[in-house]
């Protein structure tokens, strides 16, 4: 049995940010929404969640997540400070504590599984997870003796020069054994270079501690700044990316396309150069987005043409062409075949199959039939400054040119909508309806004024 703790109240002062540090996004998720999710496969018995700086913020964040612990840390006075609050909550618990810091948001399931593995073969006190890097700065150093067993973990403040040239850092990943974790807890001092309380003092004093090191040191990469946020964001993007193209997705200039874990992709989808995928978003195979756009909760099916284009909370169907310099929003969705094409905007727009709106329209609150011709410029006028009204438009209706469709309007089947006309009545199948006023000529009109 384990019960997990997180450390997230920290101001996260580095960030030089008004949002808690451990709300920062990373592709689409928080940071210690990714260490929650690092830790649910273990089943902890208990979850909790160490927050402070900002908690109303944490805890509105995470609100959706089940069987979470909130513990107030209401002053930060350091990472032993914040394990020391769960003493009342622990109470009479025998069994192992992890200590997850809430600001090392990349760490494998597989890892924490490995480090409770080792703490309870070896029956240790404590057993921390720890790598070796070339550039160890801004770490803790851990000093380990023969057969991995820590000694001392100093942190690089504390450090004296000899001290910090050792590369082995504390990943601050720690397995407890919480009976003698809690002996000690109640007499951390805080004579250290940052006056603070450390966890990684009562490591000292907990008893055999052993230290395992990381298979993969990207792993325990720790946020404190905005360059950290960068690098763990492109180690992401770097994983998503991968397992994309290992599932026969092609990438053209990877580099400067963004893609979400929570995307999903089938094989012989082409992603073209400077392409954001973000959200709930699904595309079917044989579709080919960009370059140059953004896809976002948007469901596109097999064979769609996307470019230079923003669709979000919309749906497309197979075989459609979207763009250049299109908009789709507010649950659009796109028959079959259809054409949306340049500076064209749909917002909670229903196009039946075969439809066209190949030039400069706003179509919004609008639902139509098949094969439906929107000529260049059409807009559906659907707000009258209090309420939004639909505009019905039925099969292989045409509006021409400049047309404006005032909603609350019918158009039924096969009706012709003259080129500039202002449409304020419903108009039944089959008919043609001319309304704008009619072309005046004068012949020799200036002839006669001089
Ligand atoms: C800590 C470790 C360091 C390790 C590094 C790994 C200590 C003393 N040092 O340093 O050895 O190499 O992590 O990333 O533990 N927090 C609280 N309450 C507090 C202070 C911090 O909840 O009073 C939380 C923070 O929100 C953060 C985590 O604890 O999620 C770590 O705190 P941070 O200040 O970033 O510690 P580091 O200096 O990185
Ligand atoms: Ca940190």
């Amino acid at each position: 049995m384990v019960v997990v703790a997180i450390l997230a109240a920290g101001k996260g002062t580095r960030m030089k940010s008004n949002l808690p540090k451990v709300l920062h996004l990373l592709a689409g998720k928080s940071i210690v929404e990714r260490v929650i999710d690092s830790v649910e496969p273990l089943s902890p018995s208990r979850k909790l969640v160490i927050v402070g700086y900002g908690s109303a913020k944490v805890k509105t964040a995470l609100a959706d997540i089940s069987g979470l612990e909130f513990v107030e840390q209401t002053m930060q006075l350091g990472t032993g400070h914040a394990v020391q609050q769960l003493i009342p909550y622990l109470q009479g618990y025998t069994g192992d504590l992890l200590v997850l810091n809430g600001d090392v948001p990349l760490l494998s399931t597989e890892t924490l599984q490995n480090l409770w593995q080792t703490h309870q073969e070896n029956q240790n006190a404590a057993t921390i997870l720890s790598a070796k890097l070339s550039d160890p700065k801004g770490y803790g150093r851990v000093f380990c003796g023969e057969e991995n067993i820590v000694q001392q973990i100093v942190e690089d403040k504390d450090c004296t020069a000899i001290q910090r040239q050792n590369q082995r850092i504390n990943a601050g990943i720690y397995c407890f054994r919480w009976e003698k974790l809690a002996q000690v807890l109640p007499h951390l001092q805080a004579n250290n270079a940052q006056g603070e309380y450390y966890i990684t003092d009562a490591v000292a004093q907990v008893g055999q501690v052993m230290a395992i090191d990381v298979a993969d040191e990207q792993e325990i990469l720790g946020i404190n700044d905005r360059l950290q946020l960068a690098t763990a964001h492109e180690i992401l993007q770097k994983r998503v990316k991968q397992k994309w193209m290992r599932l026969g997705v092609t990438l053209i200039d990877p580099s400067s396309i963004t893609i979400d874990e929570t995307v999903e992709l089938q094989p012989d989808v082409i992603i073209e150069p400077q392409t954001h995928l973000r959200g709930q978003t699904l595309i079917q195979t044989g579709s080919r987005i960009g370059p140059g756009s953004l896809i976002e909760n948007a469901q596109l099916g097999e064979n769609v043409v996307v470019q230079y284009s923003v669709v979000t909370d919309s749906i497309v169907h197979a075989g459609t062409r979207i763009g250049p310099y299109a908009h789709l929003r507010g649950h659009a969705e796109v028959g079959n075949n259809c054409r949306i094409g340049n500076f064209v905007e749909l917002k909670n727009a229903q196009l039946g199959d075969r439809t066209n709106a190949a030039h400069l329209s706003y179509l919004g609150d609008v639902t139509t039939g098949t094969q439906v011709n929107i000529g260049a410029g059409t807009i559906t006028a659907n707000y009258d400054g209090v309420k939004k009204h639909r505009t019905q438009i039925g099969d292989r209706t045409k509006t021409g040119s400049n047309s404006v469709l005032v909603a609350p309007i019918t158009l039924g089947n096969d009706v012709y909508i003259a080129a500039g006309s202002t449409i304020t009545e419903d108009v039944a199948n089959d008919c043609l309806v001319i309304a704008r006023s009619r072309q005046v000529v004068k012949p020799g009109w200036r002839m006669e004024r001089v």
